[in-house]
């Protein structure tokens, strides 16, 4: 067997074995776009290779959720998407007896380590943008191949849990990714191409398209939808159809070009500097199964459908749509999808409101209950580079939905992290400090905290950047 990545093939293989001579399998995964990508890649090369198995979410793999895991009947327990982190209190669950951890994962690893590991930080291969949770259940699904099924197919949603998770660097997947983005074109599931890089190409009417773009900003265009408009409207093409504006996947390649061209033109003219243009344009990856002009055409519209599951409950939801159903799953996910998008835009104006405080090596911000917990993180990183908050920093967000914990999450840049950032070891540091628990990439991490400490966390963890960044 060729897997994808050569250097995880060992470790894919011995998972596998393991896998094929257990009884029945618990699977469990995480609550996002690449947890439910992961449990989708999984549930299918389980099901395929006749193996008996249940899913189960979680939105944090804390102590508590492991004892509940290890008092199930299901002596295989296959995480995905997450456990490397939580390594020291699986290994203590399997040395009590109480199950066997298989685990595909691409968090920074705890201290303990078990025998069927699956991660790409441990064959020196970056978890943040080489592979996603999704790419290393991938890797392992390619390991259970079946007689006459090589689940090269399954590549579609590893592409969109990478994405999800956003290891794109440049626009663009790399490493382990790659490979992987490979495997599905020559599996005839995956295109790859170079055009705008805005999110809803797919879906958005063109004036949205361009007004809600965050990608990259464009005096007179972004955030400002006459302006929009006002720009369509002085290309001279025909961008309605029946008094509706048409959505970019309606364009033909030549109205493409024009609407890039001029949107490239303005920027310039505006002063956008050049290598911020360059990000006008980048690679897109299309399922091709899936009809144009829906989400699930482009993975990253497929990606923030799927957050808009299960980062409220309903993992069920995604996971249906994951495993192919196109019909009442479909339906709900577009339902929630509508919240979702409201939610991250009242958040996303609740912090330009309210501002940031300024440490001196980090900047934060305390949403209360304003902003859901399982979704501050996504609007702490959408808010960096917005009026107020410096690129130049990391960015911490609390948020809480009971009294006695409190959520936090942590997002840098690509330039901070290669300067010495590591959010990872903030996030598990300072919350240790305070009588926590966190950790995740040193791009993006996160914690929970006792409530009332957030003060003193902010402490530690400024001190610890300083260090870090010093
Ligand atoms: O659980 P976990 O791996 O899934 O979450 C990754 C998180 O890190 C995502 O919310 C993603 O948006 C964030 N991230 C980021 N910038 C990166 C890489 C990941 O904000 N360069
Ligand atoms: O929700 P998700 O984590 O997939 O969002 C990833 C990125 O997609 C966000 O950081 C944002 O830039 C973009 N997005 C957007 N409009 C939305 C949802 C997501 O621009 N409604
Ligand atoms: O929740 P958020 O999107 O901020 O999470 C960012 C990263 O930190 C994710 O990879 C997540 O799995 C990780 N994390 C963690 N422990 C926590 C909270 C988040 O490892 N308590
Ligand atoms: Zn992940």
């Amino acid at each position: 067997m060729a897997g994808p990545v050569q250097a995880l093939e060992d470790r894919a293989v011995a998972c596998a074995d393991r896998l094929q001579s257990a009884e029945r399998v618990l699977l469990a995964s995480h609550i996002d776009a690449d947890g439910l990508t992961s449990a989708g890649i999984a549930a299918t090369a389980l099901e395929r290779a006749g193996i008996e198995f249940e899913v189960v979410f979680k939105k944090q793999l804390d102590d508590n959720e492991i004892a509940t895991i290890a008092a199930r009947e299901e002596e295989t327990v296959l995480f995905t998407d997450f456990g490397s982190g939580q390594l020291d209190a699986i290994a203590a669950h399997e040395a009590a007896g109480d199950f066997t951890p298989v685990i595909a994962d691409h968090h920074q690893p705890a201290e303990s380590d078990t025998e069927y590991h699956l991660n790409p930080l441990l064959e020196g291969l970056d978890g943040a943008s080489e592979l996603s949770g999704a790419g290393a259940s991938y890797v392992l699904a390619r390991a259970l191949e079946g007689e006459d099924v090589d689940n090269r197919d399954l590549a579609r949603l590893a592409v969109v849990g990478a994405v999800g998770d956003m290891q794109a660097v440049g626009g663009e997947l790399v490493g382990a990714n790659r490979e992987i983005v490979a495997e599905g074109v020559e599996a005839g599931v995956l295109e790859e191409g170079t055009d705008l890089a805005f999110y809803g190409k797919q879906t958005r009417p063109l004036p949205k398209l361009l007004e809600y773009a965050s990608e990259v900003r464009i005096p007179g265009i972004s955030n400002d939808g006459n302006g929009a408009i006002r720009f369509l409207d002085g290309l001279g093409l025909d961008l309605k159809r029946d008094g509706e504006w048409r959505r970019w996947v309606d364009l033909d390649h030549e109205e493409r070009r024009t609407v890039a061209s001029s949107l490239v033109q303005q920027a310039l003219k505006k002063g956008v500097p050049a290598d911020k243009v360059d990000g006008l344009v980048g690679t897109t990856y299309t399922l091709l199964a899936e009809p144009e002009g829906t989400e699930l055409r482009d993975a990253s519209e497929f990606s923030t459908l799927l957050n808009a599951t299960a980062r409220y409950e309903r993992a069920d939801v995604g996971l249906a749509v994951c495993l192919g159903d196109r019909a009442d799953g479909l339906d709900r996910a577009r339902k929630l999808l509508r919240n979702h998008r409201r939610n991250l835009s009242e958040g996303l104006q609740w912090v330009k409101e309210t501002g940031v405080t300024q440490e001196e090596n980090l900047q934060w911000f305390d949403a209360g209950e304003e902003i859901r917990e399982t979704i501050v993180g996504i609007v702490a990183g959408m808010a960096v580079g917005v009026d107020g908050v410096d690129r130049n920093r990391p960015i911490v967000a609390f948020a809480r939905n009971n009294d006695e914990e409190t959520k936090v999450s942590a997002r840098g840049t690509g330039r901070l992290v290669a300067q010495g950032l590591d959010l990872s070891a903030v996030m598990g540091e300072a919350s240790e400090a305070v009588g926590g628990g966190g950790g995740g990439h040193d791009v993006a991490a996160g914690a929970t905290v006792p409530t009332g400490r957030e003060q003193e966390f902010v402490e530690v963890a400024d001190e610890i950047v300083g260090d870090q960044l010093g």
